[in-house]
């Protein structure tokens, strides 16, 4: 179970498609309440929350060899959260070549970090019997998909997926990781309730933001245009709003992420900007 480790500190990181904004207060307030933390403290029932504290909660304990935690999170699926995630990780090792990143997929439903990082071996294991990472462009990366059989159907049950995150979690050598970007799976079951808990919001990302007219030229913003109000209810920062661009999904499904293939420098701007908010954040 991924946990607020004392000496380090979890950073949760939103990424949201402004297109269904109650639905999103619903869901995040459901999961504060849950979790019995709040985006906004005002927003939670201190009876509630005392109620559920009692019956005591998942014990913290850090990842050995991780110092920072990223998550990229949202209200729910289909909105980008593998695409930021993997883009983010290859951005963060382009710019601070020194670091050591890391990515973790942790949606044991539906893998995407082997396809979108071009990774398809099965991870080696160390005398210690940790799995080593497998790595390209140089981040290290954990998923379930390294795990089973490509295209074979698997069926998790609730216990099954805690003891599978808990496997993609702690028994990996995880070589001393500067910041783990964390991928989650879509919305607030409790896949996502067991790794979240307690964390401060590093700020929203405007995924799909606007789409360029192919006549005339305009920006379009087909999902509406709510972030900005988003952002003052959250009290937290846009660290970036990203088109809606064929290259990104061209590049994630080819394997190469856009925020390291050269193709496209502004949106290579938009992940350098966003990796030095969450580098910012992690060290304030
Ligand atoms: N800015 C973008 N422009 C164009 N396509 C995008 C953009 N962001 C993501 N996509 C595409 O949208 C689809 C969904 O993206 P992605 O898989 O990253 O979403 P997700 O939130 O991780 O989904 P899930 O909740 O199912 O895990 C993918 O085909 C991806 O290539
Ligand atoms: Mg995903």
């Amino acid at each position: 179970m991924v946990v607020r480790v004392p000496q380090l500190c979890l950073k949760l990181f939103l990424l949201k498609k402004m297109t269904d904004k109650s639905k999103f207060f619903r869901d995040t307030l459901a999961l504060s309440q849950k979790l019995h933390f709040s985006m906004n403290p005002k927003k939670v029932d201190q009876e509630k929350r005392a109620k559920v504290m009692s019956k005591g909660l998942p014990k913290q304990i850090p990842i050995k060899g991780v110092h920072n935690i990223i998550l990229v999170a949202s209200g729910k699926g289909g909105v980008g959260k593998s695409t930021t995630a993997v883009n983010l990780a290859t951005s963060l090792k382009l710019n601070y070549p020194a670091k050591n990143i890391g990515l973790l997929d942790a949606d044991v439903f539906g893998p995407t970090v082997p396809l979108m990082m071009n990774l398809n071996d099965t991870p080696l294991l160390t005398k210690e019997n940790l799995m080593i990472p497998l790595t390209n462009y140089g981040v290290q990366c954990m998923s379930m998909g390294f795990l089973i059989e490509k295209g074979s159907p698997v069926i998790w049950r609730g216990l099954m997926v805690m003891q599978a995150l808990e496997r993609l979690i702690r028994q990996v050598h995880w070589d001393e990781i500067d910041y783990l970007i964390v991928d989650t799976p879509p919305g607030t079951g409790d896949t996502m309730l067991s790794i979240i808990q307690n964390l401060p919001i590093a700020g929203l990302v405007e995924n799909m933001s606007n789409v360029k007219c192919t006549n005339c030229a305009s920006n379009l913003r087909i999902f509406g245009d709510g972030t900005s109000k988003l952002s003052e209810e959250l009290g937290c920062k846009i660290l970036s709003s990203l088109p809606l661009e064929g290259d990104i999904s061209m590049c994630a499904d080819e394997g190469t992420p856009i925020a390291v293939s050269g193709r496209n420098k502004d949106i290579e701007e938009c992940f350098k900007k966003i990796g030095e908010s969450v580098v910012a954040f992690c060290h304030k």
